[in-house]
């Protein structure tokens, strides 16, 4: 018996990466997982691997900054598994490295049209399935550290994943009589392919580094957020929402 079972769960950005990982670790637990993501030979390879150790996974092509491939990958969802119990919006691109005199307008557009907007979009038609099904569900939304206690240089990732914070709340208000939970979880430096970017990008030490950002001297394993995503998704949490669960190694309380 896994803690899933039963449950269909669609997770954006998951063809590497803490959504890959979030997805072997939701179907471990007997979840059936879309795996929701723009690069499509990674995710097939993803839902392949899923498949092969003996898990129930699907992929769907979709960039979540773009409205009618949201609506239909809600709808492949439910023409493939029946249904949608739980999504774990996580999608999102690197951050920027400009501070605002700096900024250009072209990658503040595109980043806050998938880190923000793009999380807007998911809810819209997650929340709409649901609600139709009547039996309520879990939304989980990446946010960062950063959208708590920001580092300098990314304003637009930090006014993001700020955003991520406040959309939630304000869906948790309106979607709690439909039963439906929305939480965040902000994840502090996890070693994924992300933050190696960013590091090499800013010229960082990884070891120097991990131990400026956690009180535990170390990068996190995407499977530690992973673990957060899955409490959040499953009944053991059916009174938290509206929350912000940092996995941050103590970061935020630095
Ligand atoms: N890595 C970190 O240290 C860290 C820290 C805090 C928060 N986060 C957040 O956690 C989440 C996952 O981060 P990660 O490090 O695993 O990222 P990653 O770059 O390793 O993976 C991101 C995935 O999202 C996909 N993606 C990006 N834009 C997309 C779009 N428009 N449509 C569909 N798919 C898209 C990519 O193809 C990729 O598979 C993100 O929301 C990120 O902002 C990461």
């Amino acid at each position: 018996m896994g803690i899933l079972d039963g449950k269909v769960a669609i997770i954006t950005g998951s063809a590497m990466g803490m959504g890959a990982s979030a997805a072997e670790v939701f179907a471990k637990e007997g979840a059936k997982v879309i795996i929701a993501d723009f690069n499509e030979e990674k995710g097939r390879a993803e839902a392949e691997k899923i498949k092969n150790a003996g898990g129930e996974a699907s992929f769907f092509g979709a960039d979540i900054s773009k409205e009618d491939q949201v609506a239909a990958l809600v709808e492949f969802t439910v023409k493939t598994y029946g249904k949608l119990d739980v999504a774990i919006n996580n999608a999102a691109l690197t951050p920027d490295d400009k501070p605002i005199a700096d900024f250009d307008l072209n990658y503040w557009n595109r980043l806050l049209s998938v880190d923000l907007t793009g999380v807007a979009l998911c809810m819209k038609y997650e929340i709409r399935q649901m609600m139709a099904q009547g039996k309520g569900g879990s939304i989980v939304n990446v946010s960062s550290v950063s959208g708590i206690r920001p580092q300098p240089g990314n304003p637009a990732y930090i006014a993001a994943k700020h955003g991520v914070i406040g959309l939630s709340r304000s869906a948790s208000m309106d979607y709690s009589p439909h039963g439906i939970r929305v939480n965040v979880v902000a994840p502090g430096a996890i070693d994924t392919p992300m933050l190696r970017g960013a590091l090499e990008q800013f010229g960082l030490d990884p070891d120097d580094y991990a131990k400026k950002l956690s009180l535990l001297g170390r990068f996190a394993r995407a499977e530690e957020v992973a673990q957060a995503h899955l409490w959040l998704a499953s009944d053991l949490s059916s009174y938290v929402t509206g929350a912000i669960i940092s996995v941050d190694g103590g970061y935020t309380a630095m």
